[in-house]
């Protein structure tokens, strides 16, 4: 079985900085490359309905199963000022591909299984600020733009718990099984911002966790997929396949073909 694994499509900010239907590539790709299946790392919009329906136009179009897990932007409440955090991922939560209702059987004992995940300031520069200064979530005039649009009603330390918790107990259901383990945030080290850096000092720490390795290492699962940094690339450490593949927005890309990008940033794995 072949399964397809893309993140941070951004549609909304992709679509009006290059005028370009990112879905509509991702479709052909899906095609052309005959996936069986596809799952979605997180950050597919600013906005839940966007994002939902996004999923089941290429499910619709495509006749395959279309995983996804939620990234910070698609729990953004820009577009629903009167949403908290938890009222939008539980809206997406009411779409069965969302990984966060549980695992998926692939078949073959492959288990794919996740969900966002959150951010303890592991990465950041614990030298030079200290968890007060990452609490605020602003420096040097930047702020990280969860402070703005995100609301969990408790801070990000207790977020990051709630989620560990989760991932621990699923994965060690799961440990008899050939695990496909996918979040929104970063599970290594490698895929932070190389530092000393001017602001990454700071804002690695809203990239992920560094529990997430130790644990995805120790329950030794074959791949570690994740988005949210806009990074594409894999990392082999002890027995897991650590991939970050991520689309990010078109200023970011190397160039300027919609299709060639798509095609880069979709990884294929064949599960037999
Ligand atoms: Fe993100």
């Amino acid at each position: 079985m072949k399964l397809g694994f893309i993140a941070d499509l951004h549609l909304d900010i992709n679509e009006k900085r290059r005028r370009t239907d990112i879905l509509e590539v991702l479709l052909e790709q899906t095609k052309e490359q005959k996936l069986d299946a596809l799952c979605i790392g997180g950050d597919v919009s600013n906005d839940y309905r966007r994002t939902l329906a996004a999923v089941e136009q290429i499910e619709h179009e495509r006749n395959i199963p279309c995983y996804f897990v939620a990234g910070n932007h698609d729990l953004w409440n820009i577009q629903h000022p009167n949403k908290n955090t938890w009222e939008i991922y539980n809206e997406l939560k009411r779409h069965p591909r969302n990984l966060a209702n549980g695992s998926q059987d692939l078949g073959n004992n492959w288990t794919l299984l996740g969900d966002i995940g959150w951010y303890d300031f592991s990465f950041g520069s614990k030298s030079k600020y200290t968890f007060a200064e990452f609490n605020q979530m602003k420096m040097k005039g930047s702020t990280w733009q969860d402070k703005e649009y995100t609301d969990w009603a408790v801070n990000s330390l207790e977020v990051h718990e709630l989620f560990m918790k989760k991932f621990k107990e699923q994965l060690r259901e799961h440990r008899h099984e050939k695990v496909i383990f996918c979040s929104h945030v970063v599970s290594h080290e490698k895929f932070t911002v190389p530092t000393p850096h001017r602001i990454w000092d700071y804002f690695n720490a809203y990239l992920g966790s560094k529990d997430y390795e130790q644990l995805i290492k120790s329950e030794k699962v074959q791949y570690a997929l994740c988005g949210h940094v806009h990074f594409r690339k894999t990392v082999h450490s002890s027995e897991t396949e650590f991939i970050c593949s991520s689309l990010g927005y078109a200023n970011q890309w190397r160039t300027p073909s919609t299709k060639d990008e798509v095609q880069h940033a979709l990884t294929v794995l064949h599960l037999e």
